[in-house]
């Protein structure tokens, strides 16, 4: 039996995956769907979300959203998500038929593109850097004028100069998608212990299950296989380096909806970006703060997402506070994700996904059942053992 620790979008999707391909699995968290996945915005934009300087991550985020639709439309399947969205409209993701459209419908799926604009010189430059970058990999983007920037989002401030648009880019709601992965496991059986572990059992050099915080129910489960997915919380039961990276993020509620697609920029040095919601929720993220195991939201940290939505968006300011919340990224030395086998018998890793849970999930999953063996070579977690 495969033991999955940790119920955030990368657990849940390995468990699933698992059961999907009929390995018996088990799946703990003390409150599944609640931690980082629950503050995500869940772009799933490895185009836009990754420097030029990170050539590996873009290629595991290019694979992964390459199997965000069939990801989708299985989980929708699985979840008894409903079909009757009819027809979609629009390209981007590509068809397939009824279960592709209740992804759309049931997990918010969109792929509009993201739009990455820029004020200064400074940042038309950068973007301009990055543009070279991209078509050099022969990914499509598009180099716009501000007044293009403004034809595709009227509501974008006067002063945008340029953009960047990766059409490729797509989202989707991550509380949805981590919901719709518990309704699949329930229906597939898979038991989750809603309990915390303390810590894994060792026979020898292996590793043989998990230790249970005192609670009712079992005080340990024995596995053939601990696959921990436990995000930032991860290094407090192996020797993994991972880090709190904090990110605080609002929800906004408009009556019409503000923009078509995901639109982020770079204001007075910090990104910010903006994420659509099907139900007119504009999601406004993120801070990024290595303050440890720190969860409060505060208001500096609002007031700074504010202030910068605004200069992209003036219209923000009008809209209505739905949600504010903190989530912590487990972050790496290397902003890879740390996936694989760990070295120790028994144990196998999958966590270190920083910014990126919600768009490596399917990959991560794949890797984990001995797919994809080139790109798993980019977040091996032997690249750490001589430190470890
Ligand atoms: N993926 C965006 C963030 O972590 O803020």
């Amino acid at each position: 039996m495969d033991l999955v620790v940790g119920g955030g979008v990368v657990g849940l999707s390995i468990a699933w995956r698992l059961a999907r391909s009929g390995r018996p699995v088990t799946l703990v968290d003390p409150a599944p769907a609640s931690g980082a996945s629950h503050a995500a915005a869940g772009m799933l934009a490895p185009v836009s979300e990754v420097s030029y300087t990170e050539e590996p991550l873009l290629r595991l985020g290019v694979a992964s959203l390459a199997r965000w639709p069939s990801f989708a439309a299985e989980l929708a399947a699985d979840a008894g998500l409903s079909a009757d969205a009819g027809p979609d409209p629009r390209g981007g993701l590509g068809a397939d038929g009824g279960l592709l459209a209740a992804a759309r419908a049931g997990l918010d799926l969109r792929a509009d593109g993201t739009l990455d604009v820029a004020f200064g010189a400074d940042d038309l430059a950068a973007l301009g850097e990055l543009a070279a970058f991209m078509e050099k990999l022969g990914l499509p983007v598009e180099r716009l004028t501000g007044r293009e920037c403004r034809r595709l989002e009227p509501m974008l401030a006067p002063s945008v100069r340029g953009g960047l648009l990766a059409r490729t880019d797509a989202w989707v709601d991550p509380r949805r998608v981590t919901a719709a992965l518990l309704a699949a496991l329930e229906r597939r059986g898979v038991p989750v212990v809603r309990a915390r572990v303390s810590e894994l059992l060792r026979e020898g050099d292996r590793v043989t299950g998990v230790r249970l915080e005192p609670a009712t129910g079992p005080r340990e489960i024995a596995a053939e296989r601990v696959v921990l997915a436990a995000g930032a919380w991860s290094g407090g039961l192996a020797d993994v380096p991972v880090r709190p990276v904090k990110g605080q993020i609002m929800r906004l509620r408009a009556a019409q909806p503000l923009l078509g697609r995901c639109v982020r920029g770079t204001v007075h040095g910090t990104p910010v970006y903006l994420v659509p919601r099907g139900d007119g929720e504009l999601v406004v993220g993120a801070t990024q703060e290595e303050l440890g195991f720190d969860t409060r939201v505060t208001a500096g940290g609002l007031y700074e997402l504010l202030r910068d939505a605004r200069e992209l968006v003036p219209g923000v300011t009008e809209l209505e506070v739905a949600d504010v919340v903190a989530g912590l990224r487990p972050g790496t030395p290397d902003n890879l994700p740390i996936v694989g086998p760990s070295g120790t018998p028994g144990l196998t890793l999958a966590t270190g996904h920083h910014r990126g849970g919600v768009l490596l999930a399917p990959l991560t999953a794949a890797i984990v059942q001995g797919e994809e063996a080139d790109l798993a070579t980019f977040c091996s977690p032997a690249r750490f053992r001589d430190i470890s």
